[in-house]
């Protein structure tokens, strides 16, 4: 009846029980939802069941025997493959080689071997990426078909897939998930662990939701739906972020007029990128990750000097000015990676009062009482669930960037740069820091927002911009935006290619 059966799991790390006497089973060619809030438990009970973790407790039957899993090697064995969001392949090798590789020990085996027995697994499962196209030239989804082959190669018949389509443009995920449908129809059993509730509805047979490392239920697809789910994950209803009227921007309140910049490397990141962003609207940046999304916004604050163009905030030039005159000119910075924006090792209430310190600061010395009463007025406002004195370096994701909302929004900035602010967030941040970025837009803020989830451009943007390979390919009004006609022009379709069909042939850069 089951193919894999996990009984009783329990796994600690120090006090926290990060999973909590789990029952979790697979079916033979089902396709399982794994839902829950962020931290509730999902990647570690899939860690477990691939050998990276050992659990505390519990047992695992595979085929009805009770099986000890300690590495993912005796998980492979036991024809379970796990894919996670950071692909484990090797980048200067091909494709073939990268699929037989650490499997098939026999050195004799030449190259053209490797080919043909890559590209008959191609055909019998009906993934196909070039055999011999090398790695490091692929795009995120074809490193993700590669993994997915890695695995079937190895004779997987559970696929494990932690948040696949977290990477992906709507085509990619389409392709995804006819693969997904191709292989269940074959017998396969894959766990798909995802936030995004329309693709569950869509994709899942069973579902089973976690919250706070426990199991909230497990339920038949065709009798739930996205409400229920929702409040199965966290306990209420959310409906996410209703598209509200597109708003018509005012007065120009940033502008970049052809602006390059060079990335880590030297090389150029953006390319003659023309932007303006009017108070009272959200412009939206599309792109699929690594397109110059985190130059841009760090040439937006100061971080990062172009090397030709300009930088206006309002009349003022600010072309490679430094991160304290943007702040100055009322630009508020939301980072991409929060880690940065927040000091770890500094408690909540001195992370709030950073980058106005003066502010706190009595005849040369800090006055910790108004910069504790500060922090509590903004806990409060921004439902942040945390006390003043907490390490930041302690909070999960969620109200960590909470913290950074309530830095940034609390000082009225005139321009918000917001660069992937809920990646990786649960509906319930999710849901919240969307609000604050409306409520900033109708105070009339100029909003440039940068993210790659689509859903997040097209719910939130009046304006929305497609970045890729550094340069705007595209810009359109929200009204005239579709997922189909933004994915495409993210994919590097040109308007003729677009038109033409799919834009999984043009990404192959
Ligand atoms: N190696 C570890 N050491 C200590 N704590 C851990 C470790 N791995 C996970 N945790 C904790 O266990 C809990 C569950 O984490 P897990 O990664 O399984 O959640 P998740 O459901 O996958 O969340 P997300 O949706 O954010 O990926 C979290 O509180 C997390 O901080
Ligand atoms: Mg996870």
């Amino acid at each position: 009846m089951y193919l894999v059966e996990m009984l009783g799991i329990t796994k600690r790390f120090g006090a926290l029980v990060a999973n909590d006497r789990i029952d979790f089973n697979l079916k033979p060619g089902e396709i399982h939802a794994l839902l829950g809030e962020n931290g509730a438990g999902k990647t570690t009970l899939m860690r477990i069941l691939y050998g990276l973790y050992r659990a505390d407790e519990g047992q695992i039957r595979v085929q009805g025997r009770n099986v000890h899993i300690r590495s993912p090697r005796d998980a492979l064995t036991l024809g379970i493959g796990m894919v996670t969001q950071h692909f484990a392949l090797v980048p200067p090798l091909t494709v073939a080689e990268n699929i037989v590789l650490g499997y098939t020990d026999d050195f004799r085996l030449n190259r053209e071997a490797i080919r043909q027995a890559v590209a008959e697994a191609e055909e019998r499962f009906q993934i196909y990426v070039d055999p011999d196209a090398v790695v490091q030239h692929l795009s995120v989804g074809q490193k993700q078909r590669v993994e997915i082959l890695k695995a079937l190669y190895r004779n997987a018949r559970v696929l494990i897939l932690d948040e696949p389509t977290a990477v992906l443009v709507p085509q990619e995920v389409d392709n995804l998930f006819q693969t997904l449908e191709r292989l269940r129809e074959q017998g396969f059993s894959i766990v798909f662990i995802s936030h995004k509730l329309d693709e569950v509805m869509r994709i899942s047979d069973r579902v089973t939701v976690l919250r706070d490392g426990r199991v909230v239920g497990t339920v038949p697809t065709a009798e739930t739906n996205e409400r229920e789910l929702a409040r199965m994950m966290v306990g209420r209803e959310t409906f996410g972020v209703t598209r509200q009227e597109i708003h018509q921007g005012e007065e120009p309140l940033l502008r970049l007029e052809n602006v390059w910049a060079n990335d880590d490397q030297g090389l150029p990141a953006l390319k003659s990128v023309s932007l303006t962003v009017r108070a009272g609207e959200i412009l939206g940046i599309a792109g699929v990750g690594g397109n110059g999304q985190k130059e841009l916004s760090e040439v937006l604050s100061g971080m990062r000097a172009p090397t030709r163009g300009r930088v206006l905030v309002g009349e003022r030039d600010l072309t490679g000015a430094e991160p304290v005159e943007f702040a100055d000119a009322g630009v508020g910075r939301i980072p991409e990676d929060r880690h940065e924006g927040v000091v770890a090792d500094l408690t909540v209430a001195e992370n709030l009062a950073l980058e106005h310190l003066d502010a706190f600061t009595r005849n040369g010395l800090l006055d910790r009482k108004a910069m504790l009463e500060h922090a509590e007025h903004l806990i409060r406002e921004f439902q942040i669930k945390a006390r003043p004195t907490d390490k930041a370096g302690k909070l999960s994701g969620g109200n960590m960037q909470k913290v950074i909302l309530a830095r940034v929004l609390s000082r009225q900035p005139k321009v918000v740069i917001a660069a992937q602010p809920t990646r990786g967030l649960d509906i319930g941040a999710t849901e919240y820091v969307r609000q604050q970025l409306l409520a900033q837009r109708d105070r009339g803020a100029a909003v440039l927002l940068i993210s790659e989830d689509l859903d997040e451009i097209l719910a939130l943007s009046d304006r929305i911009a497609v970045i890729y390979e550094g340069e705007i390919v595209g810009e359109l009004p929200a009204s005239e935006a579709t997922p189909e006609r933004l994915g495409l022009l993210m994919a590097g379709a040109t308007k003729e290619q677009g038109r033409a069909g799919t834009a999984t042939a043009t990404t192959s850069h």
